[in-house]
């Protein structure tokens, strides 16, 4: 079997040549600053809304050098009654989390960050997602900064419109998946930085491996944990269904609490699925009659092959597709037994 440890990762990405990024932003609507092309949209920076091009830290900040910022990523839905946050609370507490497991002394409150959240997104109409970060924007000598003023930016936006449209070359999403199983970076693992941290050093690793395996022609990767367990990918949990049609899920103790895969646990569960959180071994996966990802960004995500076996009958399975469009309905407001993880934007 092929092991893509220790190859040579080559950027894919192919950076921008600036004309063709600002001439991109121009045509879609955003506007030129210098040299610079950004999107016509407003930053939460420390209390205040500033530009887009105006939410900067400098290039030393502990932040940037020592990887040490936490953020979290949450999306806004179009609903009956306008645009909807998805479980705000939920992610705005994973943030003080992350904060508290990084060691961050974050002083700001979940009610002020919940409304800070809100009126940011009020800010920037057509927003689909939310990022806000924490981070030590102070230049520093050692690891342990001196100034630890933690600062706060919000952003809400529309990933394809302000941020992958204006890129001269793009990775189009795939609506299933074929996926690879790095067997050498082990890095979920509780006793480096704990994976249940959405800090900005977790991503490193992961990114390395997704790199490799992009280049093997593979669209996304698992991670294992210390003792080769599947854990999660780089930004997504996974779901098994096994042959009793049963979903598995591997325990937070190694993974990142998503909130999406919460979401499909409670689905499941109150549509009268058996879930098990439990350890999953790679074998497990190539057996299963299903298995597809969760994640912001993602939804419910089927994946078809891994390691080049194929997942079934090597299209997506029916049980991801109903949890799928259930998880749709519940996102757009349309189940009305969860409308309580909305949180509406406009006064009604
Ligand atoms: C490491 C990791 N696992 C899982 C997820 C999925 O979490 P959520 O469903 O909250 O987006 C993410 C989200 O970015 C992540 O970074």
């Amino acid at each position: 079997m092929l092991l893509f440890c220790g190859e040579d990762p080559k950027s894919p990405h192919g950076f921008p040549a600036g004309l063709r990024y600002s001439s991109a932003v121009a045509a879609l609507g955003g506007h030129i600053e210098g040299s610079q092309a950004v999107p016509d949209r407003r930053i939460w920076l420390d209390g205040e809304l500033v530009p887009w091009h105006a939410a900067t830290v400098h290039v030393l900040s502990h932040s940037l050098q020592r990887g040490s910022l936490v953020f979290d990523y949450m999306s806004v839905k179009d609903t009956h009654r306008g645009p909807a946050i998805f479980r705000l609370d939920d992610h705005v507490t994973r943030l003080l989390r992350s904060a508290e497991l990084v060691g961050l002394p974050l002083e700001r409150s979940a009610e002020e960050l919940t409304a800070a959240i809100v009126s940011t997104v009020r800010a920037n109409p057509g927003s689909t997602a939310v990022k806000i970060s924490a981070f030590l924007p102070s230049i520093e000598i050692d690891v342990v900064p001196v100034d630890d003023l933690v600062s706060v930016a919000i952003a809400a936006y529309h990933p394809g419109r302000d941020i992958a449209a204006y890129k001269p070359s793009r990775v189009d999403r795939r609506d299933v998946l074929r996926i690879w199983v790095e067997k050498c970076v082990r890095n979920r693992r509780s006793d480096i930085v704990p994976p249940q941290a959405k800090v900005a050093a977790n991503y490193v690793s992961p990114m390395l491996a997704k790199w490799r395996a992009r280049k093997n022609g593979y669209d996304e990767i698992l991670l294992v944990d210390e003792e080769g367990y599947v854990a999660e990918g780089p930004t997504t949990n996974v779901f098994i269904v096994g042959s009793d049609g049963a979903l598995q899920t591997p325990s937070t103790e190694n993974v990142l609490p998503g909130v999406t895969r919460s979401t499909i646990l409670e689905i499941a569960r109150r549509d009268g699925l058996t879930v098990r959180e439990t350890q999953v071994r790679p074998e497990e996966l190539m057996a299963a009659r299903e298995v597809f990802l969760t994640g912001t960004t993602a939804g419910v995500w089927p994946v078809v092959s891994v390691d080049d076996q194929a997942i079934g009958d090597g299209s997506p399975g029916i049980t991801s597709q109903q949890l799928r469009s259930r998880f749709q309905e519940v996102v757009s407001g349309a189940d009305s037994e969860f409308l309580h993880w909305l949180t509406f934007v406009n006064p009604a």
